[in-house]
């Protein structure tokens, strides 16, 4: 028994060990024993939460039990829950970032999109306000915890993004909400169609001229490298279709809800541009989006329409659903032309083959750098945001030869299709360290996770929050 369970055991007259050895409670991770108004402390629940052995602790299983936390007592009609984190003698973790940790997963799991219900019963509602954490070495447990608040907040700003719909969020106000972060000293760019026209952006322009909501591409650009050190930027790309229809390649009824969260890769780049702003990220980071609906109109492209990309290359559009791969191609060239970056990132919910391959908890890397895939995929097993790296090869890029222009936009062939996707990208990458993430089948979770509840997941912001704090900040 930890130190302060075995006060409150004697307070209590033994009520605790009684109930541990009742209910055969052995601090299991995930085990769980609640105890109702114990007699003899001023509590109307104690809960114990087991984490396991001592040496098996690391950071993703105390915000996991903070996340557990929080989500068995958010409608329990507790208002307050104090927690205890007594100091574990065997723990490879020091005690007060134990308790930064913990309070990290409680804040996580604590998120709540609930802005459109309007009549919900009080007995639903979150009746849990305040967390409090009692640790010996409460001021190193605050410093470690301030910066883990600001990427969460980055967090709950793509997981409202994303969790926003269609008809409320379309390109023009996700441009307005990526100006927000303007206050936290990030400077925002916002181009208009005229601008993108100007600029030659055929290939995205083509996917948003079906719709009558102009399209934008916004740069975000976080400038917090020392002086005279790494000012050359990371670069973050986002897809960010806020309606994927199909165009005219229309997609079935049945599901295509779920492409108002097309946006989502544009939502992780504006979260996370909030994070590293918000704790002040020694880095210099530009953010840039494209932000388009693809609807089937008549003003809609059409299957076997030409358009000419900003890079001078030329896609047959053979088919209209294949529109992520379209907006990139130009946002991925305008970012390396004009910041040179020392290297990019993009995210898209681009296939939903990465799904049919990977499921719905890893998402999908594709790279030409092994180093930059490397530390991509520490960051993510070091967060919990597992990504699994794909193989990238002339066989699979000659598949989007094209007779009648450069490529055309699907290889018309099946199998492999999230590699052929990334292909796709990769012939509007230069020289430059690039990765891209097929964030399709992570972006939305139908079922509660300990620090992330279901509903958008932001998945990607604390990854490439953690990237960048332990390879960009750095190096
Ligand atoms: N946005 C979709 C991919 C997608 C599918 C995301 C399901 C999330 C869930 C993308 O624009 C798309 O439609 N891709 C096509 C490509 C195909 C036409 C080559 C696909 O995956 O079917
Ligand atoms: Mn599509
Ligand atoms: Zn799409």
């Amino acid at each position: 028994m930890l130190p302060t369970t075995a006060a409150l055991d004697k307070k209590s007259g033994g009520a605790v060990s009684r109930a541990m050895k009742a209910s055969r409670f052995k601090g299991e991770k995930g085990q769980w024993l609640s105890l109702l108004a114990p007699s003899g402390l001023p509590l109307s629940r104690l809960v114990l939460l087991g984490i396991g052995k001592a040496e098996d602790i690391d950071d993703k299983r105390l915000q996991a039990a903070g996340g557990r936390i929080v989500s068995g007592l958010a409608t329990k009609g507790e208002s307050t829950v104090r927690v205890v984190v007594d100091a574990i003698k065997e723990s490879p973790i020091r005690t007060s970032d134990m308790a930064a940790q913990l309070a990290f997963g409680a804040l996580l799991r604590s998120y709540r999109f609930g802005k459109y219900r309007t009549k919900e019963k009080a007995k639903d509602k979150p009746s849990l306000k305040t967390l409090m954490i009692q640790v010996r070495g409460h001021d190193a447990a605050r410093k470690a915890y301030a910066p883990m608040e600001k990427t969460a907040a980055g967090v709950f700003f793509t997981r409202d993004l994303v969790s926003e719909p269609s008809n409320v969020l379309y390109p023009e106000p996700l441009a307005r909400q990526a100006k927000t972060l303007e206050k936290l000293g990030v400077k925002v760019e916002i181009l208009n169609q005229a601008r993108l026209k100007k600029l030659g952006m055929g290939a995205l322009l083509g996917v948003a001229q079906g719709s009558v909501r102009p399209p934008y591409v916004v740069v975000m650009q976080w400038k917090g490298a020392p002086k005279a050190k790494n000012k050359r930027p990371v670069a973050f790309i986002g897809k960010g279709v806020t309606f994927d229809t199909g165009g005219i390649s229309i997609k079935p009824s049945n599901g295509m809800e779920d492409m108002k969260w097309d946006m989502a890769g544009s939502g992780v780049v504006i979260g996370l541009m909030k994070a590293l702003a918000g704790r002040k990220a020694k880095v210099n980071a530009v953010g840039v989006v494209g932000l388009v609906e693809n609807m089937p109109s008549g003003s809609a492209q059409r299957p076997g329409d030409i358009v000419t990309s900003m890079s001078g290359q030329t896609i047959e559009v053979l088919n209209t659903d294949a529109e992520g791969r379209l907006v990139l191609a130009d946002v991925l060239w305008y970012c390396q032309k004009r910041f040179k970056p020392r290297l990019m990132v993009d995210l898209a919910t681009l296939t939903g083959a990465i799904i049919v391959a990977l499921g719905t908890e890893i998402a999908g890397l594709f790279s030409n750098d092994d180093d930059l895939a490397k530390h991509l995929t520490e960051a993510g097993d070091a967060v919990g945001e597992e990504v699994w790296r794909f193989p990238m090869n002339d066989s699979f890029d000659k598949l989007l030869n094209c007779n009648i222009a450069d490529m055309k936009n699907i290889t018309g062939t099946r199998g492999a299709g999230s590699i052929t996707a990334a292909q796709f990208l990769q012939r509007f990458v230069n020289k430059v360290p690039w990765a891209h993430l097929d964030i399709a089948g992570v972006t939305w979770s139908s079922k509660d996770k300990p620090t992330v509840p279901k509903g958008g997941t932001g998945f990607g912001v604390r990854l490439l929050d953690r990237f960048v704090a332990d390879y960009c900040e750095k190096g």
